[in-house]
């Protein structure tokens, strides 16, 4: 008797244990992935952790709008409906919300709720919280083989709810900070272009440019916000060009190109205290080299040439092409990507090429 009640209590340990350790490697797991994601990828991260951790065949990530009237679907998979939203009411959605803790669970079809959430049967909810505010909710149906939700679910679905509002949280920062820095550099680089009439405007259509060929590649989004970022600041460096070359009306001599080919190291050095950002700098100072080795300022060729410096040499040469000079009136658009693709493999990577011909093709408005 006394050895059954040992082995019930030992089990009984070795469960709770088991539950423990799922719990905290899960919660160590999600910590560590939704490090560096953007708001789109945590909650579709959230979704698949959902999904896996508790077996079910539906969840949904809810955010709540600004006014904190309705909650929105955000990401979702499974039996719900894309586009459903959820005003206030006193539904266990909102109950959740309101609760701000724990999560409530129910057999939604003998519920009151019945129809609440159409061709779902049982539901669990959780609030998503952040340190400031209430996120939002995630909300996770019917699990695989139809069991009902058991408490080691919703200590399961709380500690990814718990990773989630803070994750999410940090990336709205994170945006909002980006949106500053990219505020304030377009602010700069105005104030730069405005002192020469020739290079007006040039550096947003270079960065429109860039960030078509870089989608086209299918470029990670962290690395399409830094060529953003790269784009924009590609000339800082000719602030330190004299205005009288900058501004010339006529051909420039090989003394004058010596001092503009500097713009690219002095745009680099200039740049050198955004540690953040140790490859916008690199594709700021390598900018001008060609695929082939062949540019005469560092001679890097081939990979050698960090991605973005490549990009961002094909849109700024469409641009200056299709742009007017004091000495030359600007080319067609047809004509400059002629141009663009007699020089590919020589002066620019083949493969940018080919996307930002795929991109030029989709820009009927190129045309
Ligand atoms: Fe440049």
């Amino acid at each position: 008797m006394e050895t059954n009640n040992i082995e019930h209590d030992l089990s009984l340990a070795v469960h709770e244990l088991s539950v423990a350790y799922e719990e905290l490697s899960l919660l160590y797991r999600i910590s560590e992935i939704y490090a560096s994601l953007s708001v789109d990828e945590i909650c579709a991260r959230i979704i698949d952790e959902a999904i896996n951790t508790i077996s079910v065949q539906t969840a949904a990530v809810l955010f709540l709008d600004e006014k904190g009237e309705k909650l929105y679907t955000k990401a979702y998979r499974g039996a719900w409906e894309s586009k459903r939203e959820f005003p206030k009411d006193d539904g266990i959605l909102w109950k959740t919300i309101q609760a701000k803790k724990s999560c409530a669970f129910c057999k939604i079809k003998e519920t009151e709720y019945s129809g609440y959430i159409p061709m779902i049967s049982s539901l669990m909810v959780c609030p998503i919280l952040g340190k400031a505010k209430t996120v939002g909710a995630i909300a996770v149906a019917d699990k695989e083989f139809g069991e009902e939700f058991f408490s080691k679910d919703s200590k399961l679905l709380m500690a990814i709810a718990t990773q989630a509002g803070l994750a999410i949280e940090n990336a709205f920062l994170y945006s909002e900070l980006e949106t500053l820095l990219v505020g304030a550099i377009r602010c700069l680089v105005k104030a730069l272009e405005a002192t020469s009439y020739w290079t007006a405007g040039h550096t947003e259509r270079v960065t429109e440019y860039a960030m078509g060929i870089g989608q086209t590649m299918d470029l990670e989004s962290d690395l399409i916000e830094k060529l953003k970022i790269c784009s924009l600041l590609h000339d800082i460096g000719k602030i330190a060009t004299p205005k009288e070359i900058l501004n010339k009306d006529e051909k420039l001599s090989d003394e004058e190109w010596i001092e503009i080919k500097k713009h690219p190291i002095i745009g680099a050095e200039i740049l050198v205290e955004l540690k953040q950002f140790k490859d916008v700098i690199l594709g700021v100072k390598y900018h001008h080299e060609y695929w082939d080795g062949r540019s005469g300022i560092f001679g890097l060729k081939h990979d050698e040439i960090p991605i973005m410096a490549r990009i961002l040499s094909v849109a700024d040469t469409f641009d200056a092409l299709t742009s007017d000079r004091p000495y030359r009136r600007k080319h067609t658009k047809e004509e400059a990507v002629r141009e663009i693709m007699r020089c590919s493999g020589t002066q620019f990577d083949p493969a940018v090429v080919e996307a930002f011909l795929k991109w030029v093709n989709l820009q009927r408005r190129v045309f």
